[in-house]
């Protein structure tokens, strides 16, 4: 049996952060190491710094380990333990990742990042893993322009990763032309506490118009082309409507398309059920198989039933159905804090392990 592979978590004590951990608590490549978070967490046992808010217990022996502050190795003003782990997953909000996460690339950490900062920086890859693996190249550009030893991956927003998750296998079979969709996004989508209960029960509110761009600009940048050192984006356009409402985890996309090629409804679910990558054929860990659901009852998916669909990690589409302004419209669902984050990014870091690009 080969070693594991020292991990640690930045922002570990949040919403996404607790998502890692039971993701990372018995990962057959990864060992947990190190744990981080604000100071206000520091030198607390995990436990006690926590407040727990999954389903599935906290691990004792991680519940038992101490906080670190999340720091660059050595910073000046930023006094921490040291990191162990070079491998750091991190759910650190955008504004501390935007200072943290160059900061520990320049000192030779590989971070995997949920936070928005650096999605959309040209030399950063953004990837979900089905789509563009070979976007993972792009870190070799990334350390020769920045001198790195360490690199930036990035996810894709949590909305953005399961409408991607059902798009590109529509775009690989018949060429995307136009998207249309409406959201309705969990409430952990806003991290922990989030969004004041009394804002969110008995209501739906308008998401902010920095999501709506994100949902329209990062499917451009996933599903485009890496040649010499850059990517052309895609050319398909994305009009999105962007909802919280009051569901605990999962979102929920109502999605209309118009196509290059005219598909028959028997083609549309053909390319979604044949779907299958890289992740797939590796077997990764965390790979689902398939990474597609298609779920034939009329009212279906549904939040609650269908989130954990391939323990999170599948994004489930249902009610496909012909469309009056596009070509055909469909419901989809995913789970936001596992595929659209912590499942996705260590999905990532799997087959950067698989690819050598990460020394086991
Ligand atoms: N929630 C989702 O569905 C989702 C999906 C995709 C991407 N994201 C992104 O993932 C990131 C984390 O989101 P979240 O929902 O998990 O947020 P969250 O619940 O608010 O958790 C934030 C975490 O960051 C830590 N932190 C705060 N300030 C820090 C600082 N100055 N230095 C070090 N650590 C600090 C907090 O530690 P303390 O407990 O010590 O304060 C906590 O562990 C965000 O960038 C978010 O946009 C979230």
């Amino acid at each position: 049996m080969l070693p594991s592979i020292p991990v640690g978590v930045l922002g570990a004590t949040g919403a996404v952060g607790q998502r890692f951990i039971s993701l990372l608590a018995h990962h057959p490549w990864f060992e947990l190491t190190d744990l981080l978070a604000s100071e206000r967490s520091a030198g607390k046992r995990y436990g006690d710094a926590v407040n727990w808010i999954l389903e599935s217990p906290l691990p004792p022996d991680v519940a038992n380990m101490r906080v670190k502050v999340a720091c660059a190795n050595g910073k000046p003003g930023k006094p921490g333990s040291p990191i162990g782990a070079r491998v750091l997953f991190s759910a650190l909000p955008s504004e501390d990742a935007e200072e943290m996460e160059p900061a520990l690339a320049a000192a030779g950490h590989y971070i995997f990042s949920n936070a928005s900062p650096y999605r959309m920086t040209a030399d950063v890859p953004l990837v979900v893993t089905e789509i563009n693996p070979e976007h993972l190249n792009l870190v070799k550009t990334q350390q020769a322009n920045r001198g790195w030893e360490g690199f930036i991956v990035c996810n894709a927003n949590c909305t953005a990763t399961h409408l991607v998750g059902a798009l590109h296998p529509l775009d690989l079979a018949f060429g995307l032309d136009k998207v249309f969709v409406a959201t309705m996004q969990a409430a952990s989508g806003a991290g922990y506490p989030g969004v004041p209960s009394l804002d969110l029960i008995d209501n739906i509110m308008p998401h902010s118009y920095g999501e709506e761009d994100k949902v329209q600009e990062e499917p451009l940048k996933i599903m485009g082309t890496l040649a010499g050192g850059t990517i052309e984006p895609a050319s398909f356009k994305v009009s999105a409507h962007c909802h919280r409402v009051g569901v605990v985890d999962g979102h929920y996309e109502a999605v209309s398309v118009a196509l290059r090629r005219q598909a028959t409804i028997d083609e549309m679910i053909g390319a979604f059920r044949s779907y299958r990558r890289l992740p797939q054929e590796l077997q990764l860990p965390s790979a689902p198989d398939p990474a597609v659901i298609v779920m034939d009852q009329l009212n279906r998916p549904q939040t609650r039933l269908d989130r954990m669909a391939g323990n999170g990690m599948a994004t489930v589409v249902g009610r496909i159905r012909p469309c009056n302004l596009f070509d055909w419209r469909f419901s989809l669902l995913g789970h936001n804090t596992i595929r659209g984050a912590a499942g996705g990014s260590i999905l990532n870091a799997e087959l950067m392990v698989h690819q050598g690009m990460i020394a086991r």
